[in-house]
């Protein structure tokens, strides 16, 4: 089995009956769902999920599970979603995938924030493998981009086949930046009070807790 399988299994020990639970998007949360239908229907647990994105919807349709609508929501007991980095004291990098509002929004709300990830994911600080996405208001990015440049450099998202910028499914456009050295604190409050900034993948000190494996070794990292 493979790491990012092993480590989806393991976020089932934090799955409780009667519980609303957030899926995550990409391909470990895509192992998380397929497991999570699984001891549902051998447990026969009441478990209600909500999808971070379109991919995760879909996932969750394919799964029969019993899926609600994220505008109905009020409450999460659990979100579990997968990382493209994270760092010892549980900072994360996600928004390879373009659902960066909905994915914070059930991280920030759940009552426990889980990542499942494997050791490549694992960063001294955030940004050193990816640029950092950023989801603007299309109407006016020229002028977000233009106060985002004093710290940094960037430029639009494009999409899959590279013809067209990548639209996020609230609509709007994603940049993708390489910051100038600096406090992670002080970056993730740039971003955010620059207007027309709508969210950013930094995940700053919301993450509960951490499971990560390498090569079938799991490794429990708690705030
Ligand atoms: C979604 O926007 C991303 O943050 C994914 O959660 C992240 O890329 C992890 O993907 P994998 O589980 O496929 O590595």
């Amino acid at each position: 089995m493979e790491d990012k399988e092993i480590i989806a299994i393991k976020a089932l020990d934090y799955v409780t009956d009667n519980s609303v639970i957030g899926l995550g998007t990409g391909s470990t949360a895509n192992f998380f769902i397929k497991h999570l239908a699984k001891k549902i229907k051998n447990e026969q647990l009441n478990i209600k999920v909500v999808a971070s994105s379109t991919v995760s919807e879909i996932e969750a349709i394919r799964n029969k599970l019993n899926l609600i609508g994220i505008d109905t929501l009020e409450t999460l007991d659990l979100y579990v979603d997968g990382a493209d980095e994270i760092t010892n004291n549980l900072n994360v990098l996600k928004g390879r995938g373009y659902d960066l509002v909905k994915e914070k929004m059930l991280a920030q709300s759940a009552d426990k924030f889980i990542i499942i990830a494997d050791q490549s994911k694992r960063v001294a600080g955030i940004g050193e493998n990816y640029p950092i996405p950023i989801e603007v208001l299309k109407s006016t990015w020229r002028l977000s981009k233009k106060i985002l440049d004093k710290y940094g450099k960037g430029s639009l998202r494009k999409n899959a086949a590279g013809d067209a910028y990548a639209i996020s499914s609230a609509g709007n456009y994603i940049f993708d930046y390489s910051f100038d050295a600096m406090p992670l604190r002080e970056l993730h409050e740039k971003i955010l009070t620059t207007p027309g900034v709508i969210e950013t993948g930094i995940f700053y000190e919301i993450t509960d807790c951490a499971l990560i494996v390498d090569n079938g070794q799991i490794e429990v990292l708690s705030k």
